[in-house]
């Protein structure tokens, strides 16, 4: 079979996914994108519902014949096992994470329990699940990373590629390093189809409060200050959560077990140089604001300790190897995100809890 025949053979294989995480941020976009693409297939989302999961993210899909949701933990072996075998999952994407380094820096606990304990837990029970069905050619287990494993780049360093040696520098990023290594290890022991990707920084709809756009969006409509750690020159490359869910699915059908696929925005841009934009897009599009112009409210405040400079991935393979780019530009991403949060008030005004705002006085007192 040549390459091209291979690739629409696996495009044509109906898909029973499951998709961990299916409640978080980019978990929720890429059921939304699986269901809208492929309707034939079964999604089966297992998210244990922290405080970063959020069902009715997912409300409009409930009821429909081909969706299920569980609520569960990924360190659930028993349960994990009896959802692979009820459902003849074929395909796992992995999103179910501890995904935020300050939390990690507070409390590194979950982050280890989840991110290490409960993906070995996944590979675990797939690796038996996939045994038993014959070890299918076709069969995918997607680890969904991040560009943090690779630690901090100095300004004229060369973007991360899939070879750069892993250095993480938080609780967070050390979790996620070590749930790489285990699924690359799976592979290469096992023979369990694994895919790695490691992504940059995303962002739009469905992002929890907490991180850097939203917190910036959220606290323009309320006027709080908006704190930016240490200098503000930190370089992140951003990409659309659209185009992340887009390139995980060229990866689940045309990637190569084993291999390990780094996406990214090629669009590197310093966190006070966003949060201006994002002040900018405010004052344009926001009719009320308690604080105009929005920059009036930035402040400087203490820099999270171990705090990465710079991020950058060159996304050469996944382009060159599998044919995906991001469509999105940051203006019109920010754009659409800022349009979104103004419009989704119900959202994410709940998240706004006693709880949330203990952790944000822990964090920016
Ligand atoms: P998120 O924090 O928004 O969502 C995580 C989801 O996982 C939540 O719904 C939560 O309830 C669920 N979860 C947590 N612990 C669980 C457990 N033990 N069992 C089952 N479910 C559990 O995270 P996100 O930003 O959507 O990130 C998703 C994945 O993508 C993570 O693995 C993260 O490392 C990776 N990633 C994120 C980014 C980013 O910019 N956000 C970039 C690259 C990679
Ligand atoms: O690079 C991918 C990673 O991107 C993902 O693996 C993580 O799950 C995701 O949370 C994100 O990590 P960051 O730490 O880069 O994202 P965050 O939104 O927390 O911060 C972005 C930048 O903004 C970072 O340099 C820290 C800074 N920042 C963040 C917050 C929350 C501020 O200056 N002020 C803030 O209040």
């Amino acid at each position: 079979m040549t390459y091209s025949e291979q690739e629409q053979s696996l495009s044509r294989e109906p898909r029973l996914i499951l998709i961990t995480g299916g409640a978080g941020f980019i978990g929720s976009n890429f059921v939304h994108h699986w269901c809208q693409h492929y309707p034939e297939d079964r999604v089966v989302v297992l998210d244990a519902l922290t405080y970063a999961g959020n069902r009715s993210t997912l409300a409009d899909l409930e009821g429909t014949a081909n969706f299920r949701f569980v609520q569960g933990d990924i360190c659930d072996r028993p349960l994990v096992e009896s959802l692979l075998r009820e459902e003849s999952i074929n395909t796992v994407a992995h999103f179910a994470a501890e995904s935020h380094v300050d939390r990690s820096i507070l409390g590194p606990d979950a982050f280890i329990r989840t991110n290490v304990v409960g993906t070995f837990t996944l590979l675990e029970s797939f690796r038996h699940h996939w045994e038993s069905r014959g070890r299918k050619e076709t069969d995918r287990f997607l680890h969904v990373s991040t560009d943090e494993v690779y630690g901090s780049l100095g300004p004229d360093d060369h973007p991360f590629t899939e070879t750069t040696p892993y250095a993480p520098n938080s609780p967070y990023s050390a979790s996620k390093a070590g749930s790489d290594h285990l699924a690359r290890a799976y592979y290469h022991t096992y023979g369990v189809p694994t895919i790695i990707t490691n992504c940059s920084n995303n962002y739009g709809p469905y992002h929890f409060p907490e991180k850097l756009i939203p917190l910036m969006c959220i606290n323009i409509l309320l006027g709080k200050s908006l704190p930016v750690y240490g200098d503000g020159q930190n370089i992140r490359d951003w990409l659309y959560v659209g185009d992340h869910c887009s390139a995980l699915d060229v990866v689940i059908h045309r990637g190569q077990p084993g291999e390990t696929y780094n996406v990214g925005g090629n669009n590197e841009v310093k966190n006070i140089d966003l949060v201006n934009m994002l002040c900018e897009l405010m004052n344009e599009l926001a009719p009320h604001l308690p604080v105009r112009p929005a920059q009036k409210l930035i402040t400087y405040v203490k820099d999270r300790p171990g705090h990465d400079r710079r991020y950058a991935i060159d996304a050469t393979k996944i382009k060159t190897e599998l044919g995906w780019t991001p469509a999105e530009t940051v203006e019109g991403g920010l754009r659409r995100t800022i349009e979104w949060y103004l419009t989704h008030q119900d959202w994410w005004q709940p998240l706004l809890s006693e709880e949330y705002q203990a952790y944000y006085r822990q964090v920016y007192a």
